[in-house]
């Protein structure tokens, strides 16, 4: 796996945006596998600049995202929908038809992920994937585990997840599940870019790229894809042998 080490999450975010954006450019219906969290906004804040600045369109982009909580309505404050409305999709030409998400209501979880699964075939496949890094080298919420496992699917989040994102949750208990593409999927991406700022994700960056590919860091899988980049503050990257 290629990555750069660069000095802020602001080179990064601009480093990264124009990777989505020159993709967009030469591919104005790209398929964009889009993720949540802290670590994508200032992507999302470039792209936003860009389409602003009239320099790209999205009005033709087609978008998956990652994974989304259950039991949470959809209109929630802190669901995944309301978070790339909020953080991307009000703010760039998007078509809201065109952006899709795991439904993470569903009454049945296996005809959700088959859905999913159809969609994105139609689609043609995502061909880039931004991830970011949990700090248990989780990806979209693959959480460690015996298995990869390829398509969506209703997982329960462990305690590192639910602590690391009950932050965001000051009116209700965080969902202790949510549904999540399967790592299987996120590396049927043709490119995938994965972000880590920040000291607090400098273990699973090691983990990531140093100790063995197992589903005990799901983001260890990222090794067997030809086109993954991985961009890095240096507190992410302290760990690294070089
Ligand atoms: C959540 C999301 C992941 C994200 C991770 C890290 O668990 N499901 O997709 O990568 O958080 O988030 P952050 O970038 O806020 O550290």
């Amino acid at each position: 796996m290629k990555y750069y080490v660069l000095p802020d999450e602001n080179a990064i975010g601009q480093a990264v945006g124009n990777l989505f954006c020159d993709l967009v450019r030469q591919k104005a219906n790209a398929v964009l596998g889009l993720a949540t969290g802290a670590s994508p906004l200032p992507v999302y804040a470039r792209m936003i600049s860009q389409c602003e600045a009239g320099e790209v369109s999205f009005r033709d982009v087609r978008t998956f995202n990652l994974d989304e909580y259950c039991d949470l309505p959809q209109a929630h404050k802190n669901s995944y929908r309301t978070y790339m409305r909020q953080e991307l999709f009000d703010k760039i030409d998007i078509n809201s038809q065109n952006t899709h998400f795991l439904d993470g209501n569903c009454s049945d979880e296996f005809a959700e992920s088959e859905r999913f699964r159809q969609y994105v075939k139609a689609a043609g496949g995502i061909d880039l994937q931004l991830l970011g890094i949990g700090r248990n080298g989780h990806i979209g919420f693959n959480e460690p585990s015996e298995n990869f496992t390829q398509e969506p699917f209703k997982v329960a989040l462990t305690p590192s997840t639910i602590a690391a994102n009950s932050i965001y949750f000051d009116d209700i208990p965080m969902p202790k599940y949510a549904m999540t593409m399967g790592v299987g999927m996120i590396l049927r991406a043709k490119q995938i870019v994965l972000i880590a700022t920040g000291s607090a994700k400098a273990d699973a960056v090691k983990a990531m790229l140093e100790g063995e590919i197992t589903p005990r860091c799901p983001a260890s899988a990222l090794r067997q894809h030809p086109h993954v980049v991985a961009y890095f503050d240096p507190s992410a990257a302290a760990l690294l042998r070089k």
